[in-house]
């Protein structure tokens, strides 16, 4: 089993994902599937489908204009959200100190934090993926976090709606290390997925590679011929 989450950036509206949940329900699969949307968007999933944020405050509530709480998000009914998004950490300036405490109040509002890391491509160029990936993974995951109940997604910043993936031999190596920083933290049952310019072309490709659990699809993941592929790509 693999799991396979669009993130829709600030795209879409209630149509089309009322479509796109209908669509899901009829995908034979055993794949998981999560649907990250924009926060007014945010609804209970169904069977087929998970329902998320894109991101959730650092704070719990209070004079946070435009903010919006994981405890609010918890209210609709959603329960997963990204965190530490590089388009977020960009936007927010957001350390991983920051990243790590959004995640702890996502988990403390029974919302599983997908926690996003992944190097620019300046620190790229300068050699520096192992030590970014390091620090990302363990600066980022709260004291609250348990085996399991959260998700790593590893998206190289420069792969990132360029239609630039990463080599497999680069996504090899980054989730090798990943998966033992976490094996070592205690953290053997968390998912580790790839993210940035995944399609339905490279889905299956990059989902063989050793510890490779899933895929974090941006742009391919608004349309249903771009999406559902992607999911029926690999068992
Ligand atoms: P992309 O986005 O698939 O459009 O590159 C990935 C992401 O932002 O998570």
């Amino acid at each position: 089993m693999k799991i396979i989450i669009g993130n829709w950036k600030m795209n879409g509206n209630a149509e089309m994902l009322d479509e796109m949940v209908s669509n899901l329900a009829a995908v034979n699969t055993e794949n998981r599937v999560i649907l990250c949307v924009p926060a007014t968007l945010l609804r209970p999933g169904t069977g087929a489908v998970m329902i998320g944020a894109q991101n959730v405050s650092k704070y719990e509530s209070g004079a946070h204009t435009g903010d919006i709480s994981a405890n609010l998000v918890s209210a609709t009914g959603a329960s997963v959200t990204l965190v530490g998004h590089s388009e977020c950490r960009e936007a927010q300036h957001d350390t991983n100190a920051d990243v790590a405490r959004r995640a702890e109040l996502a988990l403390n509002n029974d919302i599983m934090p997908i926690i996003c890391v992944g190097e620019t491509a300046t620190e790229r160029e300068n050699g520096k993926i192992h030590e970014i990936i390091e620090r990302g993974v363990r600066e980022s995951i709260p004291h609250n976090a348990t085996n399991g109940g959260f998700i790593i997604a590893y998206e190289p910043r420069w792969a990132i709606g360029t239609g630039i993936t990463a080599s497999g031999d680069e996504i090899a190596n980054a989730h090798k290390i990943i998966r033992s920083i976490l094996n070592e933290m205690g953290f053997d049952e968390t998912p580790v997925l790839y993210g940035g310019s995944v399609t339905a072309i490279n889905s299956a490709e990059i989902m063989k590679i050793d510890h490779v659990d899933g895929v974090l699809v941006g742009g391919a993941s608004l349309k249903k011929d771009d999406f559902i592929p992607i999911i029926t790509s690999i068992k």
